[in-house]
């Protein structure tokens, strides 16, 4: 059947009778006063998260600085825990987990349910633990774990005593660890001796100890035991989770903290070799991510809801950990992989839980579509309600697949886009009053004055590309990257005069959706996942045999793209498969296995403007297309691309 990519599709009025926001009449009054009037609109949500002390002005803004509800004092950890304790969502689940390790048929070996009541206590326990371990408010605490409650339980202690928390993904590399611990000046890292991927066991804890050889900051070590593989121990240094928790106090009053008090840093890729430290303060996250994950998922008390993601992700911070639980609503978390041990396990666990509200990425919904409808078609996914994508452009095939195998053609689909730096998401339908396009994340959230300008800063006009910018402060936007005030101004503030700048292409039609096109920059979105074709370059110029790489992403099925490395070789360096597959290697253990590139070429020469930049458009137009046809003219040494032609046939 021929997939109908131009249609719409209404918000069915069984769901939007239900919704929070019904109409779209609804939705345009409510987003006009939150543009007219953001102050006043930002006091009012505000008015339904718990403050200590209220503040004395929603806003502060000294652009690009802005300062949230100034001068409350509030906690992140009480608004998830006691304020759903004192509505008495005490003995609902908060947290249904699973882990990977699983029978043949899917039936898992680990399952742990945890209330909001006993969520609390652990928290508690946890955090009179760090402070014992001397760890004080303001102490940046490195997270590197496995997705197992105790990552989440790790997050809100820290929120509790003030102790900003900068997760690492569990697929990043001793080095990526290191540079990060470095950048943080964290001297505290939180890790498991291993987690489950797959059916193999990732060693965390070994990573942390290379990493922790390289930086020597590192005073404390905290090891959950999670695989019982065998490790490394250091006694000076590392402690067990069990140890230290095993006589803390289940009594642990919130600190009450400055609304800009920092809450965590979260690395993220840009267009230079260097991650930077994207910063998120208290009180405008809460506020903002409480919101969203109310208006956009439509949550009520009975929802069970689940978001694929990793929590060393900006999603996983948000829609995991953050604005579900200050919704107290039931989460599903899941320790591994989709396909362990096959293709039916994500539909089994929506089956097994009875899913609700389901958030996922195009990458994967793109390899369950290659898998057949086999997988989903065997489970009961009746359950579900709603469901979300998140990272990159959702191909419509992608899109109406999703809707019609998992959605059961019933499910309104939100398309959300937003970034790390922006906290929450900031483009995507309410579903009950929306009506969507395959492919587009239609209208801004409220308090969100999105446009698309040219280079100028002029806005262009319907169905014209352009830039994708925002131009009045937002709750949950960043505050900064650590401890780089020029990076930030630079990165994000300088392009377009008095706006935020994301980085993003983009289109808006008619109706005024927006249709993101994708990075303009030198960053790599690979599953969703960001590279920095930077970082990739310097990891590859590390390798002994390297002179020189240039990295671009190009067009894949699955991953949406897949990085593309150019390389050129020192001396005696002998080109090849042997050689290709090393520097693979090399990549994934300097970065991490998603940085891994898909190809290695290697080539005499890259195309150079004569002011020496590497003409990445033209390498991508040869990986995507096998053909250089574009202007050529500005190039430095025209034979570059005669050779490059040349290696291609
Ligand atoms: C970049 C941000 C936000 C959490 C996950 C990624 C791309 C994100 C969408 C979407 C099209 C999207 C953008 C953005 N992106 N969501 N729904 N449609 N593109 O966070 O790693 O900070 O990446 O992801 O290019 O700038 P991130």
């Amino acid at each position: 059947m021929a997939t109908d990519v131009s249609a719409t599709y209404p918000p069915p009025s069984d769901f939007a009778a239900q919704a929070h926001v019904k109409s779209m009449e609804q939705y345009r009054e409510q987003y006009q006063q939150s543009i007219d009037n953001p102050e006043a609109y930002w006091a009012e949500v505000a008015a339904d998260s718990h403050f200590f002390e209220k503040w004395s002005r929603v806003l502060e803004w000294n652009p690009p600085f802005a300062k949230w509800y100034v001068g409350a004092k509030t906690n992140m950890s009480y608004n998830c825990l006691d304020l759903q304790i004192e509505r008495g969502r005490g003995d609902h689940p908060a947290i249904i987990w699973e882990g990977e390790p699983a029978e043949a048929d899917g039936t898992p070996k680990d399952q742990r349910t945890l209330t909001y009541s006993q969520l609390r206590d652990e928290v508690c326990k946890f955090a009179n633990a760090l402070k014992a371990q001397g760890i004080k408010k303001g102490d940046r605490i490195t997270l590197y774990m496995p997705m197992v409650p105790e990552l989440a339980i790790a997050m809100l202690a820290c929120a509790r005593i003030g102790a900003p928390h900068s997760v690492i993904f569990g697929g990043f590399s001793a080095q990526a660890i290191a540079d990060r611990l470095q950048d943080a000046d964290s001297h505290v890292v939180i890790t498991a001796d291993g987690g489950w991927r797959r059916g193999n066991v990732v060693p965390l804890k070994a990573n942390v100890d290379e990493a922790c050889g390289m930086v020597g900051n590192v005073k404390k070590v905290i090891v959950l035991k999670r695989c019982e593989n065998e490790i490394a121990w250091h006694d000076e240094r590392d402690v067990w989770w069990h140890d230290v928790v095993a006589d803390a106090s289940t009594d642990c009053p919130a600190e009450q903290l400055d609304a800009e008090h920092m809450l965590f840093l979260l690395y993220t890729s840009g267009s230079t070799g260097k991650p930077k430290g994207i910063l998120h303060t208290t009180a405008g996250y809460m506020v903002y991510t409480r919101h969203t994950t109310k208006n956009v998922f439509d949550l009520h008390d009975d929802d069970v809801y689940w978001c694929t993601a990793d929590i060393g992700w900006i999603t996983g911070h948000s829609y995991i950990v953050y604005g579900p639980l200050q919704n107290g609503v039931t989460n599903v978390m899941y320790e591994g992989a989709p396909n362990f041990p096959d293709w039916a396990r994500f539909w089994q666990i929506c089956q097994r839980y009875k899913v609700t509200k389901f958030y996922t990425a195009p990458t994967a919904i793109r390899a369950f579509m290659k898998q057949g409808e086999s997988f989903c078609g065997q489970c009961d996914l009746s359950s579900l309600k709603l469901l979300g994508t998140v990272g990159e452009p959702i191909n419509p095939a992608a899109w109406t697949w999703y809707h019609k195998h998992i959605g059961g053609e019933r499910c309104p689909i939100v398309d959300t886009w937003w970034q790390t730096e922006t906290g929450g998401i900031m483009i995507s339908p309410l579903p009950g009053a929306v009506p969507t396009k395959p492919g587009s994340a239609t209208l801004p959230q409220f308090g969100i004055d999105a446009a698309v300008v040219d280079a100028q800063g002029n806005e262009v006009d319907a169905n014209e590309t352009g830039l994708l910018i925002v131009r009045k402060p937002w709750p949950g936007m960043l505050r900064g990257v650590y401890g780089d005030e020029a990076r930030y101004r630079k990165q994000y503030w300088s392009t377009i005069e008095n706006a935020y700048f994301t980085g993003d292409g983009v289109r808006r039609d008619e109706d005024g959706y927006f249709w993101i096109i994708g990075r303009v920059d030198d960053v790599i979105k690979v599953s969703g996942h960001r590279l920095g074709t930077a970082e990739i370059e310097s990891a590859l110029v590390s390798h002994e045999s390297v002179a020189e790489a240039a990295v671009i992403g190009y067009p894949d099925e699955i991953t949406g793209e897949a990085v593309a490395a150019f390389v050129t070789l020192k001396g005696d360096a002998q080109p090849g498969n042997d050689l290709e597959e090393t520097l693979r290697k090399h990549v994934a253990t300097t970065l991490g296995a998603i940085a891994k590139p898909k190809t290695v070429r290697f080539t005499e020469g890259l195309p150079k403007t004569r002011s020496g930049k590497i003409m990445r458009r033209l390498l991508r137009e040869l990986a995507t297309t096998g053909r250089i046809e574009g202007d050529i003219t500005t190039l430095e040494d025209l034979t570059t691309v005669a050779k490059l032609r040349e290696s291609e046939s």
